[in-house]
């Protein structure tokens, strides 16, 4: 690859990082009390209890009602209708908008209307999306549709699911568009990212486990995705998998860490407390990191967990909550990728691990790791004088804005900063801004959030 092509994978590993996040609604406060599944096994049909959030299973053609049925648990399972929705829209009709800073991404119909949804789809077609992430015309697929998980999920349980789309009501409705900014907009460049970062492989069970633990394995890794945002993104630093579920910021939210690592992980809950959170989004109280982070006694999930727990797991069966519990309680303890650097003087340790957490998601692919950059594409922030000015305006404008604001003092003709003014709080871009100012041997004095403020009304 020359240095060129590896630019524009950096490039779009970062976008991405990005993409791949949900574009989750606003906090709606407590999980509404979910049915509680019972009896064990997806086969049965624990999942049209009432308040179920999915159409009704119905057979057709020479389908079964229990096979159409299984496919409707397994859709449960890869919560596909919370991406595949527009607010007030049909289940499956698509048109929900991923925001990256590169563009918007929106959901296809995958209703059975041809022409408009996936009525022309194959068998072969259904799995060579969902599996290796390949459209039916050859061209790749982002991965906001997160086929680094679904490619782990058996062949038959995919096509269940399709068997389940296909009974669904046909929608003609026609999503926008998706139209991101050059250089994200060409699809082929794809490949390369699929060639460095998708496992395209089977789960395969563990002999030395027990079948709970593989069935808990084989939703958590496979159709739950949860490492879509429990997993660091940081692609300039180590491996993911060693960092698997160690914790990520998803959309300003943090999705704590879930191994069993005793301060920031699972380590204090017990396999039921694990499973009764993932079926009504109770955690237990004041033990949990996200208890304790909330305004006032809290004990519901939040943001896109609250929509996990609301569309998908609550309407699992307790076997398979129960099994994926037993799993993520086996994961060894893991702690975050670990600082090896000091923490700055102007920083409390807090500020200093929200900024790097903030910086190595969201920054670290253009600007590196250290802040060294990446000449002639992106400019280095350690030592630049740009970033450690005492009126830290430029920075945070930089930060709401994007840049070059003069196209003829760009750093470098192709590549721009995007915007991340819609994507973070005054309190993000302060933190942000307070982190790049106080590291890699700069020594400018933080930024608050009410600096932050001023300059956004200000636009
Ligand atoms: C995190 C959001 C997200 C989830 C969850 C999700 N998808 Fe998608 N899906 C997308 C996006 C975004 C695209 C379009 C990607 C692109 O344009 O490259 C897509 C595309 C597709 C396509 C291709 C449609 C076409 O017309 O080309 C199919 C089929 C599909 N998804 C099925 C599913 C199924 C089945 C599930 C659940 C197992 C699911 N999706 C879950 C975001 C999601
Ligand atoms: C769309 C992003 C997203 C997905 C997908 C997701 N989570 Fe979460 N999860 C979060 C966020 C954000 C929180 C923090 C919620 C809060 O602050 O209340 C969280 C919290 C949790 C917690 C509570 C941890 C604690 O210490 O408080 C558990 C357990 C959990 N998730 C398990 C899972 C499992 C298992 C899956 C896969 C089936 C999953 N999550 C999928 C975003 C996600
Ligand atoms: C897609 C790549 C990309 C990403 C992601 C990115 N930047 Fe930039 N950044 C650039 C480019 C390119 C420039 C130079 C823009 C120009 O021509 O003025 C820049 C400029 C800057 C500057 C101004 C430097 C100067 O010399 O004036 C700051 C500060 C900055 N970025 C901080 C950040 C932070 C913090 C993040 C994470 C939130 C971030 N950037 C994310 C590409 C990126």
């Amino acid at each position: 690859m020359d240095y060129r092509a590896v630019v524009v994978t950096i490039l779009l590993a970062c976008a991405v990082s990005i993409a791949a996040v949900h574009a989750a609604e606003q906090p709606t406060g407590n999980v509404p009390a979910a049915p509680q599944a019972e009896g064990m096994g997806a086969q049965q049909s624990v999942a049209t209890a009432a308040g179920s959030v999915l159409p009704p299973a119905r057979a057709y053609g020479d389908l079964s009602q229990a096979r159409v049925e299984y496919g409707r648990y397994m859709t449960l399972a890869g919560d596909c209708v919370a991406c595949h929705t527009a607010e007030d829209g049909k289940p499956f009709a698509g048109g929900r908008g991923i925001e990256t800073p590169f563009g918007t991404i929106y959901t296809p119909n995958i209703t059975p209307a041809k022409g408009y949804g996936i009525g022309g789809f194959s068998d072969e077609d259904f799995l060579r999306a969902l599996q290796h992430g390949i459209r039916p015309d050859g061209k790749p697929y982002y991965p906001a549709l997160p086929y680094p998980s679904y490619t782990k999920v058996k062949d038959d349980d995919l096509l269940a699911i399709k068997d389940y789309l296909f009974s669904l009501e046909p929608s003609r409705n026609q999503p926008p568009a998706t139209r991101l900014r050059w250089p994200f907009d060409m699809r082929d460049l794809l490949f390369g990212w699929q060639a460095l970062y998708l496992h395209d492989a089977r789960f395969e069970p563990n002999p030395d486990k027990s079948d709970e633990w593989n069935r808990g394995a084989y939703l958590v890794e496979g159709l739950g995705h949860c490492g879509t945002c429990h997993t660091p993104r940081n692609i300039t630093g180590a491996k993911e998998a060693k960092d698997a579920l160690t914790g990520a910021i998803v959309d300003g939210w943090y999705a704590p860490n879930l191994t069993s690592d005793l301060s920031e992980g699972l380590g204090a809950w017990s396999v039921d407390e694990i499973a009764t959170y993932l079926a009504s989004g109770e955690a237990p109280a004041a033990e949990s990191p996200a208890a304790e982070s909330a305004a006032g006694p809290q004990t519901a999930a939040l943001g896109p967990m609250a929509e996990v727990v609301h569309q998908s797991l609550s309407q699992l069966a307790t076997s398979d909550l129960h099994a994926m519990a037993v799993y993520l309680k086996d994961q060894p303890a893991k702690e975050a990728p670990p600082t090896t650097a000091p923490v700055p003087h102007q920083l409390s340790e807090a500020s200093y691990i929200k900024g790097r957490t903030l910086y190595d998601s969201y920054c670290a692919s253009c600007h590196q790791s250290h802040g060294q950059g990446l000449a002639p594409y992106f400019p280095a922030l350690a030592g630049n004088e740009a970033v450690t000015l005492e009126e830290p305006n430029d920075v945070i404008k930089t930060l709401l804005l994007g840049a070059p604001s003069d196209p003829a003092e760009a750093y470098s003709p192709h590549v721009v900063m995007p915007s991340f003014g819609s994507i973070f709080t005054d309190e993000q871009i302060a933190t942000l801004a307070s982190y790049i100012r106080a590291n890699w041997g700069n020594d400018a004095a933080p930024v608050s959030a009410d600096q932050v403020k001023a300059l956004r009304g200000e636009r």
